[in-house]
């Protein structure tokens, strides 16, 4: 329904979105994740695939519907999701990184269910693969390339840095409240150091007006 009434600015392009937050097991039922819900990266899979877009979504795990339309890869870590990504990078004319990816994982996995008998247990970590700074480093000619960042303090001035240090395209800035754990407002910033608020609203408006400021022309 939806697609009959967006303007396509995504059509004939190939999208590719990540979303959800990564789980880094340490043994079969426990891990190391985040609380990211994951709404936004889906709002934003089903705002893409309303504005034309051809759109795979690689999605860690979420309580989520699967969106009509998309293909959705189901990953569990950042490694398999570092390697479902890059495996379709070349082919993306447009890849967005939702996806909250663990910066650590645990050194090792057991595969029996760790016990409690030990008096103090240590899980010792080590550091992930950054996908997008990998996905900036082999970035082709004409892909646009659109990262996140959730910052508590700083936020602009953090998620500047990332933009240039990932050689990204764009990047949305949220400003995280750690009281509420809620992002209340944001800004898409461009390669020029152009802000555009965006203020709070429903996720799908968001990802409505994220798209349509990056890919109206
Ligand atoms: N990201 C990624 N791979 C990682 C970590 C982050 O692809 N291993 C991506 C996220 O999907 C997001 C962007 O990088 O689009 C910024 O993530 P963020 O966690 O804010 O930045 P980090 O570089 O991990 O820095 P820090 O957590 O220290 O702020
Ligand atoms: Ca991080």
């Amino acid at each position: 329904v939806l697609k009959s009434i967006l303007p396509q600015y995504l059509k004939n392009k190939k999208v590719l979105i990540t979303a959800g937050g990564t789980r880094e097991y340490f043994d079969p039922i426990r891990y190391i994740s985040n609380a990211s819900s994951g709404q936004m990266g889906y709002a934003l899979t089903k705002i893409a695939y309303a504005m034309g877009g051809d759109v795979t979504l690689i999605s860690a795990p979420t309580n989520l519907k699967k969106p009509y339309g998309i293909t959705v890869v189901d990953v569990i870590s950042a490694e398999d999701m570092y390697r479902e990504v890059i495996k379709r990078a070349e082919k993306a004319d447009v890849i967005i990184m939702n996806a909250a990816v663990a910066d650590f994982r645990p050194e090792s996995f057991s595969r029996e269910k760790l016990k409690k008998s030990k008096e103090k247990s240590v899980v010792h970590l080590k550091p992930n693969p950054d996908i997008l700074k990998k996905l900036g480093e082999i970035k082709k000619k004409d892909q646009i390339l659109i990262g996140f960042a959730a910052e508590s303090t700083d936020v602009i001035e953090n998620a500047k840095d990332k933009l240039i240090r990932k050689n990204l395209d764009y990047i949305i800035a949220n400003e995280l409240d750690v009281f509420s754990k809620k992002i209340h407002r944001g800004w898409i910033i461009n390669r020029r150091g152009d802000i555009t608020e965006i203020p709070e609203m429903d996720k799908e408006s968001s990802a409505f007006l994220i798209l349509e400021k990056i890919f109206k022309r």
